[in-house]
């Protein structure tokens, strides 16, 4: 199959999803942005493309959203992708949690997210085809308990994805969201992945979530959700939240104990969302 060339913009480009949606993406693409704050992991990642250029930048400040857009405005042919990845999180239980680790975890995951893609839209629509990735989460369909903040965030992206899809239907800019579930990366601490080896949840590589990613590119939907039973519990969420609400229920105290470092007791097993 002949595939488009991109000229992309890739955000969190440093990190483990980051990375391997840029090693299946470059060779895909005339030109490429990488951003991310970790300057020897971007260079690093360049090197091994010579149509790639590293932006160091932190998206939550101004100065940081203007070198991206300047880097993209001075790239040859524009850009015609751009891919929200960059994000933050931590499995923790909310009343442990920080204001100050709050106040990052919706700045990247949204406003950071939201203002990046305002100030890059003007060059996306002088496309005459261009496209919006935004990687969501599970979390963004199905909330869970011990990511509380995170999963309010990911609500807002995924409610942020349709209503800028809709809001562009009668322009060349298609949006996409696409939704990983648990994948083994930094982002992951040592409890959640007892967790989730505890309750039986699958963890994705990011090679994966990397080949997934470019079927996306392959073959456009509105969203794309991997895995199962991830999907199904989704679906199920909006349906019959109070099934899953059970479900959760039972799950609720290795999750707690996990989330605030308890000491460890025998748990029931409950869905595995
Ligand atoms: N891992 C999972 O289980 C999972 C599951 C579903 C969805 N996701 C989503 O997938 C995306 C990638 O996550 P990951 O697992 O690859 O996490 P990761 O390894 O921790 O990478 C996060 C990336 O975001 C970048 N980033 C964070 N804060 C930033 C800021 N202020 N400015 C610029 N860049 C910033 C990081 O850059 P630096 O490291 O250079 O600071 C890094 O490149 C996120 O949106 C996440 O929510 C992850």
């Amino acid at each position: 199959m002949s595939m488009p060339r991109f000229h992309a913009v890739l955000t969190g480009a440093s990190g483990g999803i980051g990375r391997a949606i840029a090693l299946k993406l470059a060779p895909l693409c005339e030109t490429l942005i990488l951003v991310g704050r970790d300057a020897t992991k971007l260079t690093a990642l360049q090197r091994e493309f010579p149509q790639a250029r590293a932006v160091a930048a932190d998206l939550t400040t101004a100065a940081g959203r203007e070198a991206v857009r300047r880097a993209a405005a001075e790239s040859p042919g524009g850009i015609d992708l751009l891919v929200n990845n960059a994000g933050a999180g931590e499995f923790a239980w909310f009343l442990d949690q920080s204001d100050e680790m709050l106040e990052r975890i919706v700045q990247v995951n949204v406003l950071a997210t939201l203002q990046l893609t305002r100030r890059l839209l003007p060059l996306l629509l002088a496309q005459p085809a261009a496209r919006i990735v935004n990687v969501g989460s599970i979390f963004g369909h199905l909330a869970y308990p011990g990511y509380v903040a995170y999963s309010a965030t990911k609500f807002a992206l995924h409610g942020f994805s349709e209503a800028l899809r809709r809001e562009l239907a009668d322009t060349p800019v298609q949006v996409s969201w696409f939704a990983p579930r648990a994948t083994r990366t930094a982002m992951n601490s040592a409890a959640l992945c007892a967790l989730n080896e505890e309750l039986g949840v699958a963890m994705d590589d990011p090679q994966a979530v990397a080949a997934a990613f470019v079927a996306l590119l392959e073959h456009p939907v509105r969203e794309r959700l991997l895995g199962m039973p991830e999907r199904l519990f989704a679906r199920l969420n909006q349906l019959v939240p109070g099934l899953v609400d059970r479900a959760l229920r039972r799950q609720l105290p290795a999750i707690r104990r996990h989330a605030r470092g308890e000491p460890t007791q025998p748990s029931s097993q409950g869905v595995h969302p």
